[in-house]
């Protein structure tokens, strides 16, 4: 049983609707909100508070970006969490190809270093208990509907990896989609890598669909903004099983963390031609995401950052 949860970014969208259906839970004990700002963090506490009736929520500050914010974050952390969400993440703004002290553009890092270091140093300090949950996307195996292809390696080796985390392997202009498409790739990989070197302990990519309601997209500019966000989300995707509510898209989680059927290893996200509706295995569609050796690169491509 999940009793104690820490859910990165969890201030807003689908990170703050899953604390509150958590919340919802008699047997949820704690919560730990990890957020970067704390100013909205309390504001979230509070909301949730006044949502749940439940006192059950503490704010841990961390920047998911920011490996020093990280290791100190997990320092503070009281006691041992059940589940960890590993919810942070989206387009990563204006400075997504600026690069972190460790080399990793922004955007990897928000999405994926930060959490590969929250999640090591939890199991090290014995801090994790049962299971981790990855915010994973369809557009790491691709959107035909999107435009979006899966992901194209030449080889998938260590070094090619590696190109996508410091933004090498991108040309000038590549679209946000595409790199964030190829980001939370390398973090399903780590993930089944992960799973099969731990194997005590569950993990578990989730990807929430595509979910309205969120800040995620106001990240896409221009014209493609105005037209995903305010034409298509609203009024053409829900009709195509494109789209569905904030609700829906947290319920993933909190399934994802709860479902004792859910594989570790696997990287759950929607049927093939709509981000709605159950969940399938998403290496059905991509098989790339079950070879171990291209996980094992992509793991290994990780931590050359963190050495
Ligand atoms: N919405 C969708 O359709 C969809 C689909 C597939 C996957 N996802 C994934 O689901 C997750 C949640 O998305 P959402 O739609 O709820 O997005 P959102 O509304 O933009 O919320 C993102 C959250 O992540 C936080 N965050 C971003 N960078 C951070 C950092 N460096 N350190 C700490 N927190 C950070 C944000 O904090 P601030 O408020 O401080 O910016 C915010 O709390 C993301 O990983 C996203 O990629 C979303």
């Amino acid at each position: 049983m999940n009793k104690k949860i820490l859910i990165t970014g969890a201030n807003v969208g689908i990170g703050k609707d899953t604390a509150r259906q958590l919340a919802m839970k008699n047997e949820t004990e704690k919560i730990y909100l990890a957020c970067r700002n704390e100013t909205k963090a309390i504001a979230a506490k509070k909301d949730l508070e006044k949502k749940t009736g439940r006192s059950i929520f503490e704010i841990i500050v961390m920047d998911v970006s920011d490996i020093d914010s990280v290791k100190t974050a997990v320092l503070n952390l009281p006691e041992p969490i059940d589940a960890l969400i590993m919810n942070a993440g989206g387009l990563g703004g204006k400075t997504r190809d600026r690069l972190t002290k460790e080399g990793a553009t922004q955007i990897f890092a928000s999405n994926v270093l930060g959490h590969v270091v929250l999640t090591d140093e939890l199991i090290k300090a014995g801090k994790l208990k049962n299971i981790a949950l990855f915010a994973g996307s369809e557009s790491a195996r691709g959107i035909k509907k999107m435009g979006l292809k899966p992901p194209e390696l030449k080889t998938s080796s260590t070094n090619e990896f590696k190109s996508i985390i410091d933004g090498t392997f991108f040309g000038y202009k590549t679209e946000a989609l595409v790199i964030y498409a190829y980001v939370k790739y390398i973090a399903a990989l780590w993930m089944s890598a992960m799973a099969r070197k731990h194997n005590h302990m569950r993990f578990i990519t989730m990807s929430p669909g595509s979910t309205s309601g969120t800040a995620v997209l106001d990240d896409i500019s221009g014209f493609k903004k105005f037209r995903i966000k305010y034409i298509m989300m609203p009024f053409i995707m829900p009709l195509m099983g494109m789209v569905h509510g904030l609700e829906k898209g947290a319920k993933r989680f909190v399934d994802g963390i709860n479902n004792k059927k859910l594989k570790s290893g696997v990287f759950y996200g929607s049927k093939l031609n709509v981000l709605t509706g159950p969940i399938v295995d998403q290496s059905e569609f991509f098989t790339n995401l079950r070879n171990t050796t291209i996980q094992d690169n992509a793991y290994e491509a990780v931590y050359k950052f963190l050495k």
